[in-house]
């Protein structure tokens, strides 16, 4: 065993983070964390997964349960498809009869890719597969002064290599936690704690005072800006709400009605009261009678990963029945509760008077 596996394994035994799912050799707790925690914290997957495993105790419960009530148990977490594909997979596994055990298995199953079959495999069975995220890149760019540009075919190739090489067989699955919490703990992006480091002898960074330099990062793509305004229309106790298709932002999750360049080609032009319908008629634009539309809250910014969205909120309350754009229907208010919504319209529904 090389001398930096020693070191990462002694200091993950002392200083690794205790995880609830870590004190469990159950494949479906782990697999539970690995998917939630695929683009989320740990400070704020942690009680995800407490309330996940609370709800659905086993891959039976969560196999059995509908799509809608895994949705709304994912609701504020972000890339809902890691929710749809969680659900299909407990069905999988269901259907398969045992959680497999192998990392062709495991990889098979829906939301599971090179990482996260690497890191169920080794946590949970042992399986001899190097995980290689954003930390362990910079622990290895740094330790081993490797500045390959990270993002490319040939960092990845390199990386995982090393870090392949560098797996005890008898500890995979501490190791790999271990370079995570290292990177995450240690070894930080902005400030490492070099001087309390352990592995200050050997750090090629550190030895050539390159640790801000490394690991040499691709640039960015641009982050994209969309305008839209979300309309909250209430008529007689009911409200009007369409659930998002596949192939954008949030699909599978309920929204109301949306005019603006979120939907350009679908709703816009198109909602209207009859009245409104007929006032407007002349206009070039035809939308809703603005008489009857307040504006609640203005230029609300709402970061996603790759898209700032840019949203103005109104609640329309129209004189008369309104003529619903496709796709949308009525509930009864006190309904909405029930139905999975994106993030942005949870914080703007405690806007509505
Ligand atoms: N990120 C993804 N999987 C993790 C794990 N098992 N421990 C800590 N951070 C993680």
């Amino acid at each position: 065993m090389s001398s930096f596996t020693e070191t990462i394994l002694a200091w993950y035994d002392a200083c690794g983070r205790d995880l609830p799912w870590r004190r469990t050799r159950d494949p479906y707790a782990i697999w539970l964390s690995e998917i939630i925690l695929q683009q989320t914290r740990i400070a704020q997957g942690r009680a995800y997964w407490e309330r996940f495993m609370a709800a659905f105790p086993s891959v039976e419960a969560l196999s059995a349960a509908s799509e809608d009530e895994v949705l709304r148990l994912w609701q504020g977490l972000g890339y809902y498809s890691r929710a749809r594909n969680l659900h299909a997979a407990a069905r999988q596994i269901v259907a398969l009869g045992h959680f497999p055990d192998t990392l062709e298995g495991i990889r098979a199953l829906k939301g599971v890719g090179d990482y996260t079959a690497a890191a169920i495999g080794s946590i949970a069975f042992g399986l001899p597969a190097a995980v290689v995220d954003g930390n362990v890149y910079r622990v290895l760019a740094r330790h081993f002064g490797i500045a390959t540009p990270v993002g490319s075919t040939a960092a990845r190739k390199g990386f995982t290599a090393l870090a392949q090489s560098l797996l005890p067989p008898d500890r995979p699955g501490d190791f790999n936690q271990g370079m995570m919490d290292f990177g995450a703990l240690q070894c930080t992006p902005a400030a490492p704690a070099c001087l309390l480091c352990p592995l200050t002898a050997s750090c090629a960074a550190l030895a050539a005072g390159a640790t801000e330099r490394l690991p040499v990062m691709q640039k960015a793509a641009a982050v994209q800006t969309r305008r839209f305004d979300y309309i909250y229309l209430r008529w007689q106790g009911r409200i009007a709400i369409r659930r998002r298709g596949p192939g954008d932002i949030w699909t599978g999750l309920w929204e109301p009605l949306v005019r603006g360049e979120a939907v350009a080609g679908s709703t816009e032009g198109v909602i209207c009261s009859r009245e409104a319908k007929k006032t407007a008629a002349g206009s070039a634009e035809g939308l809703i009678c603005s008489r009857e539309l307040r504006l609640l809250k203005a230029g609300v910014k709402h970061q996603l990963t790759h898209r700032t969205l840019l949203v103005d909120f109104y609640l329309w309350e129209p004189a008369q029945e309104p003529v619903l754009p496709e796709g949308y229907i009525w509930i009864d208010e006190a309904e909405l509760d029930r139905y999975a919504k994106p993030r942005l319209f949870e914080l703007l529904i405690a806007e509505l008077p």
